[in-house]
């Protein structure tokens, strides 16, 4: 009751336009759907009187006119990403239970400035965002854990699926890395970021990775590497395919054994292109060969399709054939790190984090799976010599924190 009270209040004191319109770029900076926003960027003024209330709470209304902002403002990757947004009610809703607790205990009313007050109501979108997109990452840097122990390799960092190196999560990350484990780290890029994490093919997205760990000299006595997401993949091909000796590997949410559907994009002019394509033919030659995330599809019900047409997992896997140098390569790692987020909505099916995935119908651990049976990639030595570690976090994907990463992976990187 207080919290739809001080939320109306808020509304109401914001009876100028310009101030409503600060509220809504704060919302859009917040959540990283544009970047450093100022009112020279979009001359618009959208009114609070423009649109009558539809909906049942207010906040409905402020992002629906958010998205009319970045309409209006040709901010269209921003206005495409409020929409779909909304078009996932149980997550928009989830997303306005935390709005309401937060207003209650009163964690967001410090200021009068009304875009500072949006940027706070854009970073609690953040994470919610990346349910639908998945291309944020929900993770905060403080100064509370500075380790006395200091690492032996350099590290690198690959983010995930519509992610960049340049978003505030990853900067924070890397520093919180760079910090605590005390070696040359680097988050490095593949293409330009977002675009081309979705639009090139995943198999020369791995080879522009490893091109770029070689151009860095600090990585030539090898490295350990962070893969968010899909990034695990990337990782995995550096270590297998690239020629570079790979220490230790953390993959943070990583599809391993594939996906079983594709995931959504809404980010982008090109995302109606690609949605239609994956969802009818993620195998075929288009998709295989333009598109990312097929190269990482694996048709539960067809598995002969998938080993005849995946143009990169089933190679990286080892399942067209045995190349013994990746099993030899994976078996060489100190630390193969596998954390799996309980409710990751990103990744189908959430055990492919862990080397799990179906096998006739049912979703099976990794030592059921065939792979693992018949150790194409040398996973049973990893796991009798216990350098393959499971770990659990509670909640959606890539939602972890300071202290989970710092207790619980922390130590296998300064290892
Ligand atoms: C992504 O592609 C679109 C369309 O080509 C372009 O407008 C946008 O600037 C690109 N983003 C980046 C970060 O290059
Ligand atoms: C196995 O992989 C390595 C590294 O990518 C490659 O150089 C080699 O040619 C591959 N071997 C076979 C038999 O394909
Ligand atoms: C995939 O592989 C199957 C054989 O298993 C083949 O018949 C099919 O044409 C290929 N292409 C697609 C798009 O599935
Ligand atoms: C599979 O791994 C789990 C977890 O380490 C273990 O408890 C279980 O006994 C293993 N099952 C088989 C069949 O090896």
């Amino acid at each position: 009751m207080k919290a739809i009270l001080i939320c109306c209040l808020l509304i109401l004191v914001a009876s100028h336009e310009s101030d409503y319109q600060n509220l809504l770029y704060g919302i859009l900076q917040g959540s990283e759907l544009i970047t450093p926003i100022t009112p020279l960027n979009c001359k618009t003024l959208i009114s609070r009187f423009q649109k009558p209330y539809l909906f049942d709470r207010p906040w409905k209304k402020v992002i629906s006119d958010t998205s009319v902002l970045s309409e209006t403002c040709g901010f269209n990757a921003a206005y495409e990403t409020l929409q779909g947004f909304m078009q996932f009610p149980q997550i928009f809703e989830k997303f306005l239970i935390k709005l309401d607790d937060s207003i209650e205990n009163d964690r967001l009313f410090p200021e009068s400035n009304l875009q500072k007050y949006g940027i706070s109501v854009g970073m609690i979108m953040k994470p919610f965002l990346a349910l639908v997109i998945p291309t944020v990452l929900d993770f905060e840097f403080s100064n509370k854990f500075m380790s006395l122990k200091s690492g032996k390799h350099p590290i690198a960092i690959f983010h995930g699926l519509g992610d960049s190196c340049y978003y505030s999560g990853n900067i924070e990350f890397t520093e919180y890395i760079r910090k605590n484990v005390g070696t040359y780290t680097k988050c490095v890029e593949i293409g330009d970021g977002s675009n081309s994490s979705w639009l090139e093919p995943f198999q020369s997205q791995a080879i522009q990775a490893c091109e770029r760990i070689k151009e860095e000299t600090e990585y030539s006595n090898g490295l350990s590497i962070i893969g968010l997401s899909q990034g695990g993949l990337i990782a995995r091909y550096i270590a297998e395919a690239c020629g570079v000796p790979v220490h230790v590997i953390v993959t943070i949410g990583t599809p391993h054994m594939g996906v079983a559907t594709m995931p959504y994009c809404l980010n982008g002019f090109y995302c109606d292109v690609i949605n239609d394509v994956t969802s009818k033919d993620a195998y075929g030659l288009f998709s295989q060969s333009n598109i990312g995330p097929p190269g990482y599809f694996n048709d539960p019900n067809n598995y002969e399709s998938y080993l005849e047409n995946s143009s990169f997992l089933a190679d990286l896997n080892n399942e067209k054939f045995i190349n013994t140098t990746f099993i030899e390569k994976m078996q060489s790692l100190n630390h193969l790190v596998l954390i799996k987020f309980t409710e990751d909505s990103a990744i189908s099916p959430i055990e492919s984090a862990w080397f799990g995935y179906f096998e006739g119908g049912n979703v099976v651990p990794f030592n059921q799976t065939k792979s693992y049976l018949k150790n194409t990639l040398g996973l049973q030595q990893l796991y009798s010599e216990n350098k393959l570690h499971f770990i659990e976090i509670e909640g959606e994907h890539l939602n972890f924190n300071e202290e989970e990463f710092t207790e619980l992976i922390l130590p296998y990187l300064l290892d």
